[in-house]
């Protein structure tokens, strides 16, 4: 899902998991109505990884064991190393018993969203809602959650509600939101051939990027 802040992509997102329902039409998982599926059963079929992630104030461990109690270590760290969270860890005092929020320990926006990321792995929900984080303050941190995103497709179906459209440019199929409606859909080539919001917002990130680089030289 892209499109401008506001058009309605958290929202939508949000049917799916049942924060809150539809006034018509429906959502359903594999052709079951969500309302039809038990709460508990729901929750162990997706998995959300919010726009802004927050962590407990627990180790690294914990905040993973929320979405498998009877993990073992070295589940949670294979989890960490497909969610691209090695530097991460290897930084921490005590890596995964390292506490959050204690002293010297805080994590970037980007570096929480993969910690979620890594969480959502471990969980193996065959739903996952990514919502991006809108803005990352270095390109790195980006390229390592692209990354653990296309791990996170392996053994998903990924819907990510992306805010840099080179992260959904291989996405099999997408939906263009402009003020609480889908007005566009389908691959990336496609919605360029279209000539029409999404064509304008690539041409624009387009832009941005060479201005970017141009500030750099
Ligand atoms: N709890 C709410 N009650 C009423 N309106 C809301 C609520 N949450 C969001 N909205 C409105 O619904 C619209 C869509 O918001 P939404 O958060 O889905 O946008 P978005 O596409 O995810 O934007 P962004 O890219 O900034 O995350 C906005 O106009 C917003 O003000
Ligand atoms: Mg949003």
């Amino acid at each position: 899902m892209v499109g401008p802040s506001g058009s309605g992509k958290t929202t939508a997102a949000g049917l799916i998991s049942r924060f809150f329902d539809v006034q018509e039409g429906s959502v359903s998982i594999g052709g079951v109505d969500v309302r039809e599926i038990g709460k508990a059963e729901l929750m162990n079929m997706v998995s959300y990884v919010f726009q802004d992630s927050r962590l407990l104030k627990r180790s690294i461990a914990d905040n993973l064991r929320i979405a498998k109690p009877d993990a073992t270590d070295a589940e949670i760290r294979e989890a960490l190393r497909a969610a691209q969270c090695d530097d991460i860890i290897a930084r921490l005092p005590q890596g995964i018993a390292t506490v959050l929020g204690s002293e010297g320990t805080y994590l970037s926006g980007g570096e929480k969203q993969r910690i979620a990321i890594a969480r959502a792995i471990l969980k193996k929900a065959p739903v996952v809602i990514l919502d991006e984080a809108t803005a990352f303050a270095d390109p790195e941190n980006e390229v390592l959650v692209q990354k653990a995103f296309i791990e996170l497709t392996k053994s998903s179906t990924v819907i990510l509600i992306a805010h840099r459209l080179s992260t959904i440019r291989n996405a099999d199929k997408i939906y263009v939101f402009d003020r609480g409606e889908v007005v566009e859909t389908g691959r990336h080539e496609e919605l360029l051939g279209r000539n029409g919001l999404y064509s304008a917002m690539w041409k624009e990130y387009q832009s941005a990027i060479s201005w970017k680089v141009g500030e750099a030289v």
